[in-house]
Order: C-alpha cells, then structure tokens, then sequence
C-alpha cells in the first residue's frame, strides 16, 4: 500500500502554510473518532484540512509546522501496536509515516501534550482550527498556560491564536491538479449511479430499493461513502428539500428526485437528477422540467472566470421566475415576481455552493460584503429547482412536482468544465436512460 502514496500534492501544500505562517507554529488535528451507539463508533472519517497538508487518513493524528529558521513539519500519530493492529488492522506507526508522508519528524501522539509547549516557546502566534470543539480549544490553552508557567526559564509564550483554517480555506478555493482528478473521478462514479438508477427504479419499488442501486455503484467503484446522506424522494417528497426516509413506495406517474454524490478519496460529489418513474413525463412535468434545464443551462453561460459567485443565482431567478410566469404558476411582471421575492414559493434556495473535499466546501462566498470573483481551479455546484405543492392557487396538475438539477462545475481558463456532464439530463436522454 506504501508505494502508491504520492505525497508531493501535500508537501507542496505545506510549503504554502509554511510561507504563511512565517516565523509562528501552525497545529492542525485530524477529526476525533465518533461512537454511534454504545461501543459501535461510525465509520472514521478525518478531518479535511489535516488530510490536506498529508494525505494521512488515521485518527489521533495532529500536523505541527514550525515556522522560521528552525523550519520543520512534524507528525503526531499512532505507534505501531501489534495487539491492535490484529483486531483494528495496519497502522503506519511514526517511522513509516515519516517517511512515506515525508514528514521532517514523527512522534507518537502520546508525546504531543510534553512537546507542545516546548515548540510554542517564543513563537508569538499559534495557527490552528479556533473553536472547532471545545477539547482541542482546551488542549491549545493547556499547551499556552503551560509555556506562560516556564517563563522564569527565559521564554515566552504566544500572545495569540490565529484561526488557521481562514488561511487554508483560500487555499482550498483554488483546486490543484490532484484534487481535480479526484473530483473527475468522485464525478464520474456519481453519474454512473444515477444512470444506474434510472435504468432500473420502476413503480411499485420502495425509495430504499433505488438507494441500495446508487450506494451498490458508489461502493463497486471504490467510494464506500456518500459525500451527504442520499435524497432519494419520490412523489410528494420530491418538495421536501432534505428528505432522508427514503421509505415510500414509489407510484405510476410520480417523478423522482434523487440527490447523490459519492465521496472518493476524500472529494465529494454532489449531482441531482429528476426522472419519471415510469419513464415517460407527462405534459405538466415536462413542462416544469424544461424550465428547470434551461434556467440551468443558462447559469452554465455565466460560470466562468470574472464572474461574481452570485450572478448565476440572479440567473436562475430571472429564467425560473419568467417559466413560472409563463406557466401560471405566479402572477404580475417579471420585476414584481423578482423584486417581490414570491418566487421564493417554489424557488426557496440557492443555485449552488463551493465543492471540495466537503460537499459544502471551505472559502468565504463574500469578503468584506464583496461576493468572490470566479477563477480558475474553484469547482462549484450548479443546482436550480422547482418544488410545487398543493395550492388551491396552483393549477392542480403541478401539484407535488419537485425537480432539482444539479451538477459539478469547474471553472477554467476559458469557461467551465461540467465534471458530471455524462449523466442524462435532457428530456431525451433522462427518457433514453429509463429505457422504457
Ligand atoms: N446535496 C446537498 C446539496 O445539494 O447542497
Ligand atoms: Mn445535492
Ligand atoms: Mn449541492
């Protein structure tokens, strides 16, 4: 397993929190481990930002960069335990990891608590997650009280703590080549499940029964875990934007909405995609679906560089608004609709969020009230929807029509790059993929 990690993407990435932090110590640890009941603990997932600078993906780990002359990046982790290692499996033990992660010093985590304050000593600031749990918080101003208590020895201790993750959440803005690769990857496995399922859900089958298809197509394809928990909505439950039952049997006639996206290597995906269960929409779905497609195709148009985050929001708003217009589902002008927000009745969230390593990724939306300017490198979900229930003042033949499509966006040099864009989506090609 040693020889296939490539740790050149991490180091690398340390080297630019290294220029960051200058002549202070940055401490990032990986995510504590979680029970889900009694002594049964949820399947481990590591922290973001730690599996940034290292690619390590065991527990109990922290990075600690020292900055300045003495200029170091070292490994707290796990020793080696050949008890454990027979019932939990291999751990790399600090010699290996230095090695294969190319760490300037690894210790045994037991020894973080002793050497803490020892390398906080005379560094005047301490970059690390800020409020990020209540025990990492105390253990930073345990290391920092007991640096104060050697002061008669002639050294003094940091006088502030810098959240580290405004630094790295910059960073992980701008996507490199490797993580780009893992996000085409998290794509194109996400896609092959929602073809999956158009390809074998039908009437009379329970939602589960089309969320065991895409977790069998996530999993044969090396991605154990769903980014986020599945959205497998059918009927009625298409409009209840994080429905999680996925427990009703599904009806002739009704449309299914499944949001979805596997995590691979630590890259999320995230794709929604709309279909007739029966694989043929009828006229008023139809008619909703082909507002939704084109309110986002034309967000596609305004994702590239240059561009603030919001325009393709204000995109989506202006094409769904008029669809809605169009179709009877509002009344009044186009200006009314968008200055008086009643399209918010059927059009309540965004047009989409940053995508990384979280499905909701890392980076501000807005500095300083400014919205971000697109660049290459940023990868971003595009993801307008319709969600119409029963309303005396809705033309009946709409009611429970709920149609999201999402996909993931990269933005390049010239324009953008649909990483999910083998999954059907038009009319056709969703109608095709039902193959019915
Ligand atoms: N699946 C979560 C989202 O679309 O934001
Ligand atoms: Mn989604
Ligand atoms: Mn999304």
């Amino acid at each position: 397993m040693n020889a296939l990690v490539d740790s050149s993407p991490y180091v690398q990435r340390r080297e630019r929190l290294f220029a960051a932090i200058g002549d202070d110590i940055a401490i990032i640890p990986t995510a504590p481990e979680v029970l889900r009941n009694r002594d049964t603990g949820y399947l481990y997932r590591h922290d973001s930002y730690f599996y940034y600078l290292t690619g390590f993906v065991e527990p109990e780990s922290v990075l600690v960069l020292v900055g300045g002359n003495e200029r170091k990046a070292i490994l707290f982790c796990r020793e080696k335990n050949l008890e454990r290692e027979i019932w939990d499996g291999y751990r790399y033990g600090p010699d290996a990891a230095r090695e294969i992660f190319r760490f300037d010093e690894a210790l045994p985590i037991e020894k973080l608590k002793e050497e803490l304050p020892k390398l906080m000593a005379d560094r005047s600031a301490v970059h690390t997650p800020v409020g990020m749990g209540a025990a990492w918080d105390a253990e930073i101003a345990a290391a920092i009280n007991a640096v104060r208590n050697m002061s008669r020895t002639g050294v003094s201790a940091p006088n502030s703590v810098i959240d580290v993750r405004a630094t790295l959440d910059d960073m992980r803005l701008i996507k490199d080549r490797h993580e780009i690769d893992l996000m085409r990857r998290a794509a194109v496995i996400s896609s092959l499940a929602h073809t999956r399922a158009m390809n074998t859900a039908r009437p009379g089958q329970y939602e589960y029964q089309v969320e065991a298809e895409l977790s069998h197509e996530f999993i044969r394809h090396g991605a154990r875990t769903p980014a986020y928990n599945h959205i497998v909505a059918s009927g009625p439950n298409a409009c209840v934007l994080h429905y999680n039952d996925s427990n009703r049997k599904m009806q002739d006639g009704d449309l299914l909405l499944i949001d979805a996206g596997c995590e691979y290597e630590g890259y999320a995906s995230d794709i929604t995609r709309t279909f007739p269960v029966n694989g043929k929409f009828t006229g008023p779905q139809r008619d909703v679906y082909q507002a939704v497609l084109d309110a986002q195709l034309a967000c596609m148009d305004v994702l590239k560089p240059g561009q603030p985050f919001n325009k393709y929001h204000d995109v989506a708003i202006e094409v769904l608004s008029q669809r809605m217009l169009d179709l009877g589902l509002l009344k009044g002008t186009l200006d009314q609709v968008i200055e008086e927000k009643t399209y918010m009745k059927f059009y309540m969230h965004r047009a989409g969020h940053w995508i990384g390593m979280d499905v909701h990724d890392a980076g501000d939306y807005r500095k300083k009230g400014v919205w971000q300017t697109l660049q290459p490198g940023m990868a971003i979900t595009n993801e307008p929807g319709l969600y119409i229930r029963p309303d005396k003042d809705v033309p009946e033949h709409f009611w429970n029509i709920g149609i999201r499509i999402e996909d993931d966006v990269l933005i390049t040099a010239t324009g953008n790059e649909n990483m999910t864009i083998t999954t059907p989506k038009t009319v056709a090609e969703v109608e095709a993929a039902c193959g019915r």
